[in-house]
């Protein structure tokens, strides 16, 4: 017995709400979010001051804009028992495991974490913006066997998560992460903000959906692109190995990583962004030789790929290149991307419950029915 029902496998073109939160022009390879191109806000703005955008729709006039940096940065700091969780944790685990698990048992300090009312998730949202870079930067501490450095507000977003890692606070370094975090705040209805509205639309918690955000980023169809973008230019080694290395890959049909996108059928001007922003940038030793290398990659793929079948370069084909002359292992890429994308879920999240519809899909039951139950004792 089958229902006679069209099932939208994966959910491929269907439309589960309405959102002001962003829009991707993927023909034109523009991105907006509340209406401004995301590249703009990349170079002229900061991590906080898109996030307040994204969560209360508006710029921010100076008042609020200071307002909300402060509220976050008083939440910089973490539980001492959070600490002692953090150094107890195996150290083979990934910073994005570290992570997910963490945002969970923050919740567990917060003894209103079930309330969804306006002013209670005020208090959350800045709670868990505050404390995220904190608990990273203290898993990379800790799993190099280093002190933990405590954190210090009169720095923003990026530059503190930056200075808890490394101990000292670089400006270029800082901003450039700053813009690398804004390039990845928000992109559209995608596998992990899915995640964290399913999660909402229970009326569940806003750390609880946070992490079922985080889980989903977890897989490598979506949170990892950048890692194995990173992989492929250290498998090629040298900008003269590359041609041969391209021409391989798609002879035996497989992908060039950080190449292809479901929306964006031109360049992704995310990539555009940061690949400009490399350019101009003191490279060193291994990032250095490493953007070479993914520079003669898009030379060839541009007219392998781009040009004539609209696979062209996605934002993880640079991201990852800048971790590394950040200083970061390879490991840490999704780990970063959620630091960013946490605001675009909490947006996501608040969107939702403005409205909120339990999120209830069905599917085709194509099994047997009508089946004669036999007792164990009679079965063979
Ligand atoms: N290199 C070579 N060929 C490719 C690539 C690529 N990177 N991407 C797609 N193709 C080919 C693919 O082999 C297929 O060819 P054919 O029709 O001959 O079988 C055709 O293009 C369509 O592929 P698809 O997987 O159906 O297309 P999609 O729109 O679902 O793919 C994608 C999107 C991102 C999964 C894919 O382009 C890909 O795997 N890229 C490499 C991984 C990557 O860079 N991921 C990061 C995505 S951006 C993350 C973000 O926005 O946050």
């Amino acid at each position: 017995m089958t229902e006679d029902v069209v099932v939208h496998k994966g959910l491929e073109g269907i439309y589960v709400t309405e959102s002001s939160l962003s829009y991707i022009d993927g023909l034109a390879g523009k991105v907006y979010v509340r209406g401004y191109d995301l590249t703009e806000l990349a170079m002229k703005s900061s991590y906080e001051e898109v996030a307040y955008l994204l969560i209360y729709g508006k710029l921010p006039n100076k008042r609020e804009y200071y307002n909300w940096v402060e509220a976050i940065s008083k939440n910089y700091g973490i539980e001492e028992g959070m600490k002692k969780i953090l150094r107890e944790i195996p150290r083979w685990n990934s910073p994005l495991d570290v992570l997910k698990y963490s945002l969970l048992t923050i919740g567990l300090w917060d003894k209103e974490q079930n309330r969804l009312d306006k002013d209670a998730l005020y208090d959350k949202i800045v709670n868990i913006l505050g404390k995220t870079p904190t608990i990273l930067a203290a898993w990379y501490r800790i799993s190099n066997d280093l002190d933990i450095i405590e954190p210090r507000d009169d720095l923003n977003y990026a530059a503190n998560f930056l200075y808890m890692v490394r101990g000292e606070h670089v400006e270029e370094d800082a901003k450039a992460l700053d813009t690398d975090l804004i390039l990845h705040i928000e992109h559209g209805m995608n596998a992990s903000a899915f995640a964290g509205l399913v999660t909402i639309s229970t009326l569940s918690d806003i750390y609880s959906a946070v992490t079922s955000a985080i889980n989903t980023l977890k897989g490598p169809l979506h949170g990892g692109a950048a890692g194995a973008a990173l992989k492929q230019f250290r498998e090629i080694g040298s900008p003269e190995n590359a041609e041969k290395y391209v021409e391989e890959k798609l002879s035996r049909k497989e992908r060039i990583m950080g190449f292809g996108h479901r929306v964006y059928k031109t360049y992704d001007p995310r990539a555009k962004v940061l690949k400009e922003m490399l350019m101009k940038m003191d490279l060193k030793g291994e990032a250095k030789n490493l953007f070479e290398i993914a520079l003669r990659v898009e030379e060839i793929c541009m007219e392998r790929l781009c040009k004539t079948k609209r696979i062209c370069p996605n934002v993880d084909f640079y991201a990852g290149i800048l971790y590394v002359h950040l200083g970061f292992p390879i490991e840490y890429g999704p780990a970063i991307f959620a630091l960013s994308r946490i605001g675009g879920w909490i947006a996501h999240i608040l969107e939702y419950l403005e409205s909120p519809r339990l999120i209830r899909p069905r599917h085709k039951y194509v099994g047997p029915i009508g089946l004669k139950y036999v007792p164990l004792e009679e079965r063979e």
